[in-house]
């Protein structure tokens, strides 16, 4: 079962890359240092998506919500950070260690991806 819910995932972000480079790369984003600034709207939350079934947690998880609405752009909540650098971990491990095509942004390569390692948990080794 998860395994199919990855592939789906991966289809998914793979359309919507697809569509928004069609697109021309128009985002609302104001606070991206890791993810690519002119990613699509559509592709950034098909990959925060991702990042929920991976963990199994909610935006909230790594967002800060006041009063109800969520603050994206926001660093307040310290799990972003610590997500940042996993997202940057997983880059350099597809980029430095698959061999994997020049042509696409090392963000969007997911032979390693964060659900390879968590696989629905946001604390792999068991840790609460
Ligand atoms: C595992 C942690 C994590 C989860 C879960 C997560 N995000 Fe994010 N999100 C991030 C990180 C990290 C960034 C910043 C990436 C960067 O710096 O390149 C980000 C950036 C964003 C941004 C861009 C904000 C800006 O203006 O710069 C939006 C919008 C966003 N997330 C929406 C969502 C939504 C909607 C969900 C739930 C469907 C979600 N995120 C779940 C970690 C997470
Ligand atoms: C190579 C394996 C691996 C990959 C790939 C990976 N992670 Fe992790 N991640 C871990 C491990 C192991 C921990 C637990 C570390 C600990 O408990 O100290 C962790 C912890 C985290 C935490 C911290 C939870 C907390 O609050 O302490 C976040 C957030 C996270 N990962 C997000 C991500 C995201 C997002 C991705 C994909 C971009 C990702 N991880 C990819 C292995 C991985």
């Amino acid at each position: 079962m998860p395994y199919k819910k990855s592939i789906l995932v991966l289809l998914v972000i793979v359309s919507f890359i697809a569509v928004g480079s069609a697109n021309g790369f128009l985002n609302k984003a104001k606070n991206l240092k890791v993810l690519p600034k002119n990613i699509s709207d559509e592709a950034l939350d098909s990959i925060m998506q991702s990042y929920n079934v991976a963990l199994g947690v909610e935006c909230s998880f790594c967002h800060v919500v006041k009063d109800d609405m969520p603050d994206y752009a926001s660093d307040e909540n310290p799990a972003k950070d610590v997500a940042r650098k996993m997202i940057a971990m997983t880059i350099d491990i597809n980029k430095k260690y698959f061999n994997t095509d020049p042509k696409i942004h090392p963000a969007y390569l997911n032979t390693v991806r964060c659900f390879t390692c968590h696989k629905g948990d946001a604390y792999p080794q068991g840790q609460e």
